[in-house]
Parts: structure tokens; sequence; C-alpha cells
């Protein structure tokens, strides 16, 4: 697996943390303060990029990234004075309700791969991405499903893209996307559907 640092927020101190996701046994990934709100760690996210590079320098991972990372914090990353390995990717969350056209542009120029995660939406009663009418008139047209529509929009975005399933025909399925390509004007019409739609928050 690939190692991530997560937003500034959810920072917890490396070296007292050896896992710096997933908290320790009986504590909470999220503490969350009296009043729901995420206890903001005062670690700073430059200090844990150099124990994760360590971590590549011994060898134990091969590659190290960011997720949720704005334009503001990657860059205070990549302008590190002493960065030693830059962040293969930035995950964030994208789709055609949030294509984060803006953020990966800023990427791309700076070298650093996007990973789009919650690429279908998420939950199906969440959000109505599956059933969107321009995707399902699209996804007629090619004779595939939604699904993969939503898949191979941001593989031609040169995007790495990570839809979840828990079924393994969905899961075939969603795998089956190399075998046609969008127009650039389906492509187009779906990037349209931009309403720059935030599906996952956290308390903050
Ligand atoms: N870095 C972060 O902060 C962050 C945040 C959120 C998510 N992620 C990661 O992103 C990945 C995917 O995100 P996600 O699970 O939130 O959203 P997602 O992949 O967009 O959506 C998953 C949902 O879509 C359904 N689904 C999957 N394939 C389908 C298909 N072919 N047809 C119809 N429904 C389908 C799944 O149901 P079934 O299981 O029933 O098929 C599930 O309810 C995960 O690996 C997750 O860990 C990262």
């Amino acid at each position: 697996g690939l190692p991530f640092l997560p937003h500034e927020k959810w920072t917890v101190n490396f070296k007292t943390a050896p896992l710096f996701w997933f908290s320790q046994p009986g504590e909470e990934d999220l503490p969350l303060d009296p009043n729901g709100m995420v206890k903001p760690s005062d670690t700073n996210f430059l200090d844990t990029w150099e124990a994760m590079e360590d971590l590549v320098i011994k060898g134990l991972v091969k590659d190290i990234g960011v997720s949720n990372f704005n334009h503001e914090q990657l860059e205070r990353l990549l302008n590190k004075p002493d960065l030693k390995i830059k962040p293969v990717t930035n995950q964030i969350e994208c789709h055609p309700y949030h294509t984060q056209k803006n953020l990966i542009s800023f990427c791309k120029a700076r070298d650093v791969s996007v990973t789009a995660y919650r690429p279908l939406g998420g939950s199906r009663e969440g959000t109505d991405l599956l059933n969107n009418p321009t995707i399902q008139r699209i996804a007629k047209h090619y004779g595939k499903s939604c699904a993969q529509i939503l898949i191979r929009f941001q593989i031609q975005r040169n995007l790495i893209v990570i839809p979840k399933s828990t079924n393994p025909n969905r899961i075939q399925e969603n795998i089956q996307v190399f075998d046609f390509e969008l127009t650039e004007d389906h492509m187009d019409e779906i990037m349209s559907l931009d309403r720059h739609l935030r599906l996952v928050t956290f308390p903050t």
C-alpha cells in the first residue's frame, strides 16, 4: 500500500504513533472536541513528511503521497527546502459533480499525479450521479454502464481512479473500461456537470 499523508488537520505525531493514518487501538481516527469538531493536530505536516521519507529511504515503502491536500498545502510541501522525496500522488475527491479542474492542473504542472476517489459518487442512496440523465444517455450510447462511463471519464483525464465495490460482479464491471473511448464532445458534456459538490465532508 501507498502511505498517505492526509490533510493537515488529521496529522498525528508520527514519532509517537507509528501508524499515522489509522489510530491505535482504543483511539479514534478523527478525535472530536465536545462541540463535535475535529481536534486539529499541532504536528507540522512537513515533519510528518520527513518521517515518511525515512520509510522510503529504509526501503519499507516504495512511494509516498498525500490526500485531500489543497494547492496551498501541496505548494508548501513541494517548496520544502530540504525535500528529499516528492509526493507521487494527491488523492482527492473527484467525479463529474466535482471535477477539480484547477487543482488537477496545478498537480499536473508540478508533476504530482492525481488519484480520484469517490468516482461514482459513493453510496447509491446518497447521490444521483449513477442515475444522472446525461451519464445514462452517454452510457446507453456506448452500451456501457453509468459506472463504466464515470470511471472511463477519469481515465481519459489521465487520472488514477479508485472505484470501490463489495460486489464481485460490479468489481468485474468496473475494470471493463479499456475497450471504448469517450469522444471529446462526451468528455466536455460530462465536465459541464460540475457543480463543485463535495460529497465527502468531515466535521471541522
Ligand atoms: N482519501 C480519502 O479521504 C478518501 C475519502 C473517501 C473515499 N476514499 C477511497 O476512495 C475509494 C472509493 O470511494 P468510495 O467508496 O467512497 O466511493 P465510490 O467508489 O464512488 O462508490 C462506492 C459505491 O458505489 C457502488 N458501486 C460500485 N461499483 C458500482 C457499479 N458498477 N454499479 C453501481 N454501483 C456501484 C458501491 O456499492 P457496492 O459495494 O454494493 O457495489 C458503493 O456503494 C475507496 O477506496 C475509499 O477508501 C478515500
